[in-house]
């Protein structure tokens, strides 16, 4: 048995916004798989709470129809689908009125069994729900609260939103989801960072020249401009899902995979990281925002033809110099890019080792390209260490850029869950390691804020690039100035 298979403690699931997007294309399915791996164990039971009018009935058929589009045909199993609708309920209920929390309650009964509240809604609804949730008297001590991003839109929001949760519900049942740490190859970068020797030993600006975290999406906005419009990619991807990324690279080793301990370390990385300035923002950043073109062997409109009202200075694309202002990490730069409709979708962490101090070979057997370790974190989850090696043949010397290549899918044979599965199963059972402590978000919009500023101040405007290529020119100048180029995935 695997800890992907151990069971779990009987437990009541309820999720506010039972009936909307994260539910019906994550959160169902992800509990279906969990439920298909043995680790429910009964009576384990599943609530959706929504506005929406529904039966149980409905909700099953809702729940039936998410697992049928959102999971794999070989992974659905009638009777296991079956099996998993039989412990699903339904209660309307109005975060804001509180209308229908009573109901609820009687739904889940007095039992102490394990309790995640799961608010699967627009955070402008985290207060309500989390004070409806007390003033009915759902708390109990084996009761926990699971938010998602975004986590407010500014250190000050952000501040309001864990206070509202703060004062009804402890930081140790408090749950911050931040997606990306719940994927494989993020914790393997752990893994491969503090169970080997080979890497921790070279992790500092004595050996590594620069680190490049690429999140590149070809998505475009899917129906989200509502709230996208109003984010932007600094605050969707960079405020979490980069930091921490960002911070699982730069952290010290932790002294355990205690969750205190290794959000501790995180968040020494947040609060080391450089502030950037208005003068320096224009440097240091580049915003840009995507026009028609080709994407995934289409056409595709620009950003601004996808809004109603055609006008809009958000960026969809972001690139970052970001330093780290400490011991081991001082003279190294961190380059962040994140964007939309960019030329792949890839995710992926390259470590850039420094040249080799001195060449004992001949001009004209090539030159030695630094040691890269690349990260792929999506598609494709896999480590590759780039070396120089002889090119094989006589002839003379040649030296060649390779690379020992991992595939996790080759060298793994099993099926890579979803993020949310991990994550759903850590909440039960109560491990918060993988989840964002309140300092850290806001460690985080701390660093964020002033560039939001400084781009305000400075009128720094989005620059144009085309749907399909890997960003604005901008982009390319940003790191080509200090004279290095972004990795190329191969
Ligand atoms: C979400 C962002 O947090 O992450 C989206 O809001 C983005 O804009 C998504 O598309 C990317 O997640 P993944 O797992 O598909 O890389």
């Amino acid at each position: 048995m695997t800890s992907q298979t151990i069971p779990v403690d009987p437990f009541d699931f309820i999720i506010f916004g039972g009936t909307g997007d994260l539910s019906e294309r994550k959160l169902l399915p992800a509990l279906y798989q969990r439920q298909r791996a043995g680790q429910f164990c009964e009576p384990t039971r599943i609530i959706g709470a929504s506005r929406s009018a529904m039966s149980d009935e409905e909700f099953r058929t809702f729940a039936r129809e998410s697992i049928s589009n959102h999971v794999k045909k070989e992974e659905i199993d009638d009777a296991e689908v079956a099996r998993f609708v039989e412990r699903l309920s339904y209660v309307p209920v109005d975060a804001k009125t509180g209308d229908g929390f009573d109901k609820l309650k009687q739904a889940i009964g007095d039992s102490d069994r394990i309790r995640a509240f799961y608010l699967a809604v627009a955070p402008a609804l985290f207060g309500d729900i989390a004070s409806n949730i007390e003033k009915h008297g759902l708390i109990t001590k084996n009761s926990r609260i699971v938010v998602e991003k975004p986590i407010g839109r500014s250190l000050a929001s952000a501040h309001e939103l864990n206070d509202a949760i703060g004062r009804v519900f402890e930081e140790h049942q408090i749950f911050r989801i931040d997606h990306y740490l719940g994927k494989e190859t993020v914790q393997n970068l752990m893994v491969l960072r503090f169970a080997n020797i080979l890497y921790e030993r070279l992790w500092n600006s004595a050996n590594i020249d620069h680190v490049q975290i690429t999140v590149a999406e070809t998505v475009g906005l899917e129906g989200r401009a509502d709230y996208y419009d109003k984010a932007g990619a600094l605050r969707d991807m960079v405020q979490n899902h980069l930091l921490q990324l960002l911070c699982l690279v730069a952290m010290e080793p932790p002294a355990s995979m205690d969750a205190e301990v290794v959000r501790d370390e995180k968040l020494k990385v947040l609060r080391s990281l450089k502030r950037i300035n208005g003068n320096e923002a224009p440097k240091h950043t580049v915003r840009g925002q995507y026009k028609a073109g080709a994407s995934a062997g289409g056409a595709v409109k620009g950003y601004l033809q996808e809004l109603k009202n055609g006008e809009s200075d958000t960026e969809t694309f972001v690139a970052i110099k970001a330093e780290i202002a400490n011991w081991r990490w001082a003279g190294v730069p961190f380059y962040l890019r994140t964007g939309k409709r960019l030329a792949e979708r890839v995710s992926e962490i390259v470590i850039e080792f420094k040249a080799v101090p001195h060449s004992i070979f001949d001009q004209s057997a090539g030159a030695i390209v630094p040691n890269q370790l690349v990260i792929r974190l999506q598609p494709d989850e896999g480590v590759k260490q780039f070396i120089m090696a002889k090119d094989p043949g006589p002839g003379g010397m040649r030296l060649r850029h390779v690379s020992l290549d991992m595939t996790f899918a080759d060298s793994f044979e099993v099926r890579n869950p979803d993020a949310y599965e991990r994550l759903i199963m850590d909440i039960v059972r109560g491990n918060q390691t993988l989840f964002m402590r309140r300092d850290e978000v806001e460690a985080a919009w701390k660093w964020i804020d002033p560039i939001i500023a400084a781009w305000e101040e400075n009128g720094q405007a989005v620059q144009g690039y085309t749907a399909g290529t890997w960003g604005p020119s901008g982009a390319i100048a940003l790191i080509e100035r200090d004279g290095r180029t972004w990795h190329e995935s191969m």
